[in-house]
């Protein structure tokens, strides 16, 4: 039998030099390319859908092919392409803590890179030009980090180690974190702002053009959630007014086409998606994945189940 699906060797590879006692794995199947199914694909029980370029349409068109499906395991921690069409009865897990380390290393360097000005350096380098004109810090600044998940956490202990304040903001109030309820108070105080919220029908436009009349002049928003959860025009308002600065890693549609007014706005730094895509990533999610197979193959129940929209 071929129970699970996997989407490269290299995956496949990494699960069984972990668990070379997985039986899971020594039948498992490499599915790479949704439009050509394999053979055996009605056999399978567990599913491990592309990295980030899943098509909604694709792993639909998948999923009808598997009756016995009874897991989707994401590598993504977003789970919004997929969750759409999760069969009545199939559990869908997310890859939380595989991607903590490198989505928060990517938000203090989109931090540190705006606040040092980095981008103006690397322009004024291409015109060998020496530009001695001082920068701003990031000591001493409040960042607010709205999502207080594993990333949110990873982030805040990398700013407190550079002597910045990190205050979180959740859906729901606790111990140290405050609630999104809370927001219209904490806004104006925040020097940088921190979006890591998964795309549900409660973050989507969630940073409109009041939330970000709320913030102070010169304050930086910072995107490592999805496009969809920034309101773009009036982002794109107030970059190009000169009020606000932004950092996106995410934006809406991806990718971006070579005429949206993203690309020429100013005080903008874009990178395309690529904050949780890091070497070490196919190893943790190597070791999450084999924790769930064992999970699974012994019928015990699974981590990181979704429930509801994440
Ligand atoms: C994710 C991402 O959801 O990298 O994991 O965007």
């Amino acid at each position: 039998m071929r129970r699970l699906c996997v989407p490269s060797a290299a995956i496949l590879d990494r699960v069984r030099a972990l668990a070379p006692d997985l039986e899971l794995a020594e039948s498992a199947l490499v599915w790479q390319d949704a439009a050509t199914p394999p053979a055996d694909v009605a056999e399978i029980e567990f599913w491990v859908p592309p990295f980030l370029g899943t098509d909604q349409d694709a792993a639909r068109a998948a999923v009808a092919q598997m009756p016995d499906l009874k897991v989707i395991q994401t590598q993504s921690a977003g789970v919004d392409v997929v969750l759409p069409i999760v069969p009545e009865g199939v559990s869908l897990c997310d890859a939380r803590g595989v991607h903590g380390s490198s989505t928060s290393e990517w938000a203090l360097t989109a931090i540190l890179s705006v606040l040092r000005e980095f981008p103006r350096f690397e322009r004024a380098r291409q015109a060998r030009h020496w530009d001695q004109t001082a920068t701003d810090e990031l000591a001493g600044k409040r960042v607010l980090i709205i999502g207080a998940g594993d990333v949110g956490r990873q982030l805040g202990r990398r700013l407190s180690a550079c002597d910045a304040t990190p205050v979180f903001v959740a859906r729901t109030a606790r111990d140290d974190v405050h609630s999104m309820t809370e927001l219209p108070q904490l806004l104006p105080e925040a020097d940088v702002v921190v979006l890591i919220v998964p795309k549900t029908s409660e973050t989507i436009g969630m940073v409109d053009a009041a939330f970000l009349a709320r913030l102070r002049d010169g304050a930086l928003v910072v995107n490592a959630a999805r496009g969809p959860v920034v309101d773009t025009d009036a982002l794109l308002a107030e970059l190009q007014s000169g009020r606000l600065r932004a950092a996106l890693d995410v934006v809406e549609p991806e990718p971006l086409p070579a005429d949206h007014p993203l690309w020429a706005a100013p005080n903008l730094l874009i990178t395309p998606h690529v904050g949780g895509a890091v070497p070490g990533l196919p190893g943790r999610f190597a070791e999450l994945l084999v924790a769930q197979l064992r999970r699974f193959g012994k019928g015990e129940p699974l981590e990181n189940v979704v429930v509801g929209e994440y």
